[in-house]
């Protein structure tokens, strides 16, 4: 037993300032992570992953409540690796539906909620059984799509990411009803789960549209697949076997990137 275990709100700050290593960052270049914590003692962390078209950027805290939400767990703490805005605090107020107080600048709780004891991580990481092949990835999103949390829509969309050393992450759609700009489609969180997990460069990146076979990446996404999985195969679930393979490139043509931005430079 470590003598004098860090106390619960410095290891999920811990948590938070360690995911910030992997935020995408080059138009800030100021990195920011998201670790928030369920009452069994479970948590989850985000970086932030900025697109060179800024309002796709997927704050770290936005990304750690989808990554929460296709975990079906709800919140309890919130830490970030650096003091809470205040449009984090309305996030997570409207995220969950109930008050929340600051304990500390980077560090808010759910108000009644119980003193924050941070237990294991929520796993994130799969791997498909060899050889990987495109169809057990569609079949991976097909299912991921159970988590979707979609009050608004009613449109259950998974998705799935694979890195060179064939590990995987799943993501779903989720939404914020009453808002239907704050949430996440599945492809995004699927790519804010790669980075949380430390995955490496995308391989191959899987969607399935549940209810629409014929439902194909939707234009932010592509813009965001351009930038975080520019090398990557996508897979598409088409209802049948094969699934269709394409590319970034072949989804988004002239995409807009980043090379010429030159932010506080
Ligand atoms: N959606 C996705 O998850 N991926 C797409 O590429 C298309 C749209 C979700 C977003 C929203 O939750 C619902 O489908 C309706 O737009």
């Amino acid at each position: 037993m470590p003598q004098n275990p860090p106390a619960g709100p410095d290891r999920l700050r811990g948590h938070a300032q360690a995911v910030a290593a992997r935020a995408h960052v080059p138009y800030s270049r100021a990195p920011v992570g998201a670790a928030v914590l369920f009452e069994s003692g479970g948590w989850l962390a985000a970086p932030r992953l900025e697109n060179a078209s800024f309002p796709l950027t997927i704050s770290a805290l936005q990304g750690a409540l989808a990554l929460a939400a296709t975990a079906g767990a709800a919140p309890v703490a919130a830490a970030l690796s650096r003091p809470l805005t205040r449009g984090e605090r309305a996030l997570l107020e409207d995220w969950t539906d109930g008050p929340w107080r600051l304990a500390a600048p980077d560090l808010a709780v759910r108000e009644g909620g119980a003193a924050p004891v941070v237990g294991a991580a929520v796993r994130l990481t799969l791997r498909l059984p060899p050889p990987p092949d495109v169809a057990g990835g569609a079949a991976l999103a097909l299912a991921a799509a159970d988590r979707a949390h979609v009050p608004a829509s009613d449109f259950a969309v998974g998705a799935a990411v694979e890195d060179g050393e064939g590990q995987l992450v799943v993501g779903a759609n989720v939404e914020l009803d009453g808002d239907w700009s704050r949430g996440l489609c599945a492809e995004r969180t699927a790519l804010v789960a790669a980075r949380a997990a430390g995955l490496g460069p995308v391989r191959r990146l899987y969607v399935a549209c549940v209810r629409a076979p014929g439902g194909t990446p939707c234009g932010g996404c592509r813009q965001v697949i351009a930038e975080l999985a520019p090398d990557a195969e996508v897979v598409v679930w088409r209802g049948t076997d094969p699934p269709e393979v394409t590319t970034p490139a072949a989804l988004l043509p002239a995409a807009f990137g980043g090379e010429r931005l030159s932010v506080g430079q």
